[in-house]
């Protein structure tokens, strides 16, 4: 989980490659470098922190003159964050140099043979071993640099997206992948690479991403070579107009990408349900379930298979699919389940849900469920995502890019998207009637609105986390279609603020967390006008009885909650099934202006990263 960035071409590469990082910062941002070369000599700055710090480092060594560089803003897997560990990493000859994303597993028996070949190590890394393994089949072999870089691939156990140059050959970057992304931008007499697009979107719209088991030799003014690893196979270069806009990946006004991204959840929405909620018409289109509808009509059960925020958007699937079209529904984690031998037959669906599309143990989970002949259907963002190739079929969220590290809008996007799944198999599977169908398509249709009403609640959020961003702890409450809103809260304020924070189904509270409940705790309920509110409100009793401080989420107009709870925050009517589209806004408001308050880096949390495509 590093961001990777190269350039070879007529232009300053120092800078192309300098910009690029910072857009991929949201991939890891322990430690940044760069290597460039000037004609004679081969520049590589490196540092820990951040790119800014880089780019400082870069302005004193004044190292920047070259058309061809590559850079690495690293999320450290193999040796501490440090300059020394740092990407790129050169060749003991110091003439081959390598950035990489993923990690090399069996890097330590390669480093051993090559240390009794008598090479010699700078780091700690995984990387530095392979760009030594590919010298030492270069020096072997004579091969040219891309064959050399297969040959040493074909000896690594693990996962990579690698570019690599020869300061002999400065005309030539060599890039390969397997398990983590990689894009090549076209331009005119010019060639970009990216862990995504966003680093070269400004210069074209033309791109190639490579598959898993490929490698390509990017050579100036001639056309791109590509073949598979295994086999030598070439393979044809299938270049893609791309339809992103690089307005949509930057701030456009706001303090932090998070809050801009909150605030897309109305638009973000909107777009995820354009051209599929035909509510004039009465039905919802959506291709990937149509074309295999028969396999969700006859499933015995759905799996849902996530990590962090997108598996609290299973959890709110689970609630819907299960109410809607009465198939049995479990929801787990992909980390446990890929490893705790599951059991998975041809008659399941399993739904694998992730806004990056390429979180490493969502993509093992969807491995063994191809394996065990399962149908896998992917809910993701990023298109063209890893994920969203493995799977069988599935359906694109649209929410656009998500660069702040804490997801918002993809969950309500997620929670958008299999909102519809259930809805067209419970009118597919007769498990709901038209009645109902009608009422919540029309419902959905006006929850963007409703949506943009919540959002008013900002300045009230803000305002509570004044009050309690010295809490140490916080505890989250919801029943319900809510509990997993609860969940998801409390991820939000413990990743973004470092505050303690623990999500329960109301009704839990009196089996544990209620001897944590003093006069500072701070405990945010989500209590509105659905479902089990009577319930709801007697736990808010109990928690005034232990003097805890009680802070809302209620239906607008509410009373009753209004007199017992030390602050409330209102959200518009609407129907439970919706009502998780709602409630979270408050709670992504809340965990956002504490951790502002605090002075914590919102977009770019410690130890964090956006996509997590190790295990
Ligand atoms: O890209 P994915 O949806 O697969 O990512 C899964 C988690 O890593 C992600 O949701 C993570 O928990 C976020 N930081 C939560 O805000």
């Amino acid at each position: 989980m590093c961001g990777i960035v190269g350039y070879i071409g007529h232009r300053d590469a120092s800078s192309i490659v300098l910009e690029g990082l910072k857009k991929l910062e949201y991939r890891g941002y322990d430690s940044a470098g760069l290597a460039l070369y000037d004609g004679q000599k081969l520049n590589v700055t490196k540092t820990k922190g951040k790119v800014a710090t880089l780019e400082n480092k870069l302005l004193t060594t004044g190292n920047t003159n070259s058309s061809i560089g590559i850079g690495h803003t690293r999320w450290a897997t193999h040796g501490e964050p440090n300059d020394k560990n740092s990407h790129p990493h050169y060749s003991n000859s110091g003439e081959l140099v390598i950035i990489h994303n993923g990690i090399i597993e069996n890097y330590d028996s390669i480093r051993k043979e090559l240390i009794k070949r008598g090479y010699k190590f700078k780091s700690d890394t995984d990387t530095e071993v392979l760009i030594n393994l590919i010298e030492e089949i270069q020096n072997k072999t004579q091969l040219k640099l891309g064959e050399a870089v297969q040959l040493a691939l074909k000896e690594i156990v693990g996962a990579y997206a690698i570019a690599v140059f020869d300061i002999k050959k400065p005309n030539e970057l060599v890039v390969a992948k397997l398990g983590s992304p990689l894009a090549v931008g076209i331009g005119k007499n010019e060639y970009f690479i990216g862990s995504d697009a966003s680093p070269f979107l400004e210069f074209t719209n033309r791109a190639i991403y490579l598959e898993d088991g490929q490698v390509a030799a990017i050579r100036l003014n001639k056309p791109i070579k590509i073949w598979e690893i295994d086999n030598n196979k070439p393979t044809p270069v299938v270049v893609q107009e791309l339809k992103m806009s690089l307005e949509a990946t930057e701030k456009g006004g706001y303090d932090h990408f998070m809050l801009k991204e909150i605030y897309e959840q109305p638009s973000a929405i909107r777009d995820t349900y354009r051209g599929r909620l035909l509510t004039d018409e009465k039905i919802i289109k959506m291709a990937g379930i149509e074309d295999n509808i028969e396999k969700f009509i006859n499933a015995d059960r759905i799996i849902i298979v996530a990590c962090g925020t997108s598996w609290h958007a299973g959890l709110v699937a689970e609630y819907i699919l299960e109410d809607l079209t009465r198939t049995p529904v479990e929801v787990e984690y992909a980390s446990e389940f890929r490893y705790r031998n599951p059991i998975i037959t041809s008659q399941d669906v399993i739904i694998a849900i992730s806004q990056s599309g390429e979180t490493a143990d969502t993509l093992a989970a969807i491995k063994i469920a191809k394996e065990n002949s399962a149908f896998v259907f992917g809910v993701c963002n990023v298109v063209g995502s890893t994920i969203a190739r493995e799977t069988h079929a599935g359906a694109y969220t649209h929410a656009g890019p998500e660069i702040g590290v804490a997801s918002t809008k993809a969950f309500t996007t997620q929670i958008t998207v299999l909102t519809l799944i259930a809805l067209k198999l419970g009118l597919a599977k007769k498990t709901i009637n038209n009645k109902t169908f009608e009422e919540l398509i029309t419902e959905l249709n006006q929850i963007p609105e409703k949506l943009e009403e919540t959002l008013n609640c900002n300045k009230i959020a803000m305002d509570i986390a004044k009050v309690y961003k010295n809490s140490q702890n916080c505890l989250f409450l919801g029943r319900g279609y809510n509990f997993p809103v609860a969940l998801e809260g409390a991820l939000k304020l413990k990743e973004i603020s470092y505050i303690h924070a623990e999500g329960y189904p109301a009704a839990e509270m009196k089996h544990g967390p209620i001897a944590l409940i003093d006069e500072n705790m701070p405990i945010i309920v989500v209590a509105i006008n659905k479902g089990h509110y009577e319930k709801t409100v007697s736990n808010i009793q109990e928690i005034k009885a232990r003097k805890g401080k009680v802070i809302a989420v209620v239906t607008k107009g509410d009373v009753t909650v209004k007199e017992l709870a030390n602050h409330v925050i209102e959200i518009p009517e609407t129907l439970e099934t919706l009502s998780p589209l709602l409630t979270t806004i408050p709670l992504q408001l809340f965990s956002y202006h504490t951790a502002v308050l605090l002075n914590k880096n919102v977009d770019q949390p410690r130890n964090l990263a956006k996509s997590v495509t190790v295990e």
